[in-house]
């Protein structure tokens, strides 16, 4: 590895030199199974996470750039931004504060008007976290910029470290997005090569069982969440239990690691399921508390733990930080619970909207 910090210093160009060009990244969604929840310093996690990282929900993004006229010591960085090819005012500014904070790692940014276009292919305001494709998609996008420009990122374990690094900085769970199927990112002695700056894949330690899992994402509500995720991790600093929760989380990596290689359905639907209600719990009991579930969330969670406790299907959920669940199920019983999916979740979903995801081999270059 070059750095630790991907540090670009020499990273600049006469503008002459500059010729203009695009690239283009799609990159999926993600779902955590152990979760990233509490963070310190420049976005570290306080305990390592592990995750799948899924295929239909994901980003499509296009950086397009030429030489900047202007001159560039005295503005930010030169930016549009188009979201489903309108112009996006709330995501442009944080899209420009995050490329302003790259500047260490991409100098030649400011030398760069930049344009970038992104859509999702769910429905934006579907209630499904788009941080982690948006922003891992627009930090491929630019390390392959850095890459044409200076041919420094040819070697693809540098290069995708590197997208992983970025993306974190984007958003924490964005740095797992990079990897397909299964990564951990987050220091554990289980995994010598994980890191807290960057997430790493697990390739082929998991069983297949795993490799192909499904997971159905029940739109329960589109609303917007009345606390973003950042504002969650934050109230981890003076939440009672978060040191237990770290330690807990350190152990789950453990557990889940051996679960997740010798292909332990039973052992996996309970580790994810305490998770999640643990996670929702943490949120409870915050000060100020907050709930993100939802009435018909808990009706779910009990219309699916009855189907695995007294029909014996095998399926279980988890949840991110909102009122929406993920049905996870194997490949093999697909049918039948997909089946059993349209049927009985439907009328609890907003507008019956269910995503029919699976994990997949992750981002794309188009
Ligand atoms: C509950 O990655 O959205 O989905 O780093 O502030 O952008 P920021 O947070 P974010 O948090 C994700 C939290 C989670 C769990 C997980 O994905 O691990």
């Amino acid at each position: 590895m070059k750095s630790d910090e991907f540090l670009g210093k020499d990273l600049v160009l006469e503008s002459k030199d500059i010729q203009a060009g695009s690239v283009e990244w799609k990159s999926p969604s993600n779902i955590a199974i152990v979760k990233y929840w509490g963070k310190y310093g420049r976005q570290l996690p306080r305990n390592p996470s592990i995750s799948g990282t899924l295929t239909a929900a994901h980003t499509i993004t296009k950086l397009s750039w030429q030489a900047r006229q202007q001159r560039s010591d005295t503005t930010g960085v030169d930016l549009e931004f188009l979201f489903d090819g309108k112009p996006a005012p709330a995501f442009k500014a944080r899209i420009a504060s995050f490329l302003e904070q790259l500047k260490p790692q991409f100098p030649f940014l400011s030398q760069l008007s930049l344009q970038v276009d992104s859509s999702n292919s769910f429905p934006h305001s579907s209630g499904i976290a788009s941080s982690a494709s948006a922003l891992s998609a627009l930090s491929l996008c630019l390390c392959s910029l850095e890459d044409r420009l200076f041919g420094t990122l040819s070697d693809d374990d540098e290069f995708e470290r590197k997208a992983s690094y970025i993306s974190r900085l984007g958003s924490g769970s964005a740095a797992r997005s990079i990897f397909g199927y299964w990564s951990i990112w987050g220091k554990s002695g289980e995994w010598p090569q994980s890191s807290d700056t960057f997430a790493v894949p697990l390739k082929s330690h998991v069983h297949d069982m795993f490799m192909n899992m499904k997971d159905a994402i029940l739109i329960v509500s589109k609303k917007e969440k009345s606390v973003s995720s950042s504002a969650g991790h934050q109230l981890m600093d003076e939440n009672p239990y978060a040191s237990a929760r770290y330690h807990q989380a350190q152990n789950r990596i453990i557990s889940l690691l051996h679960i997740l290689s010798r292909g332990d359905w039973e052992e996996f639907a309970r580790l994810a399921e305490s998770e999640a209600l643990g996670l929702h719990g943490l949120m409870m009991c915050s000060s100020p508390s907050y709930i993100l579930m939802e009435p018909d969330t808990i009706k779910l969670i009990h219309m699916i733990r009855s189907w695995r406790e007294d029909e014996g299907l095998p399926v279980c959920f988890t949840l991110d930080a909102g009122p929406n669940l993920h049905v996870l199920y194997p490949q093999k019983h697909a049918k039948k619970i997909e089946e059993r999916i349209a049927a009985d979740c439907t009328p609890y979903c907003q507008d019956g909207q269910i995503i029919f995801d699976e994990l997949g081999p992750g981002p794309v270059e188009l």
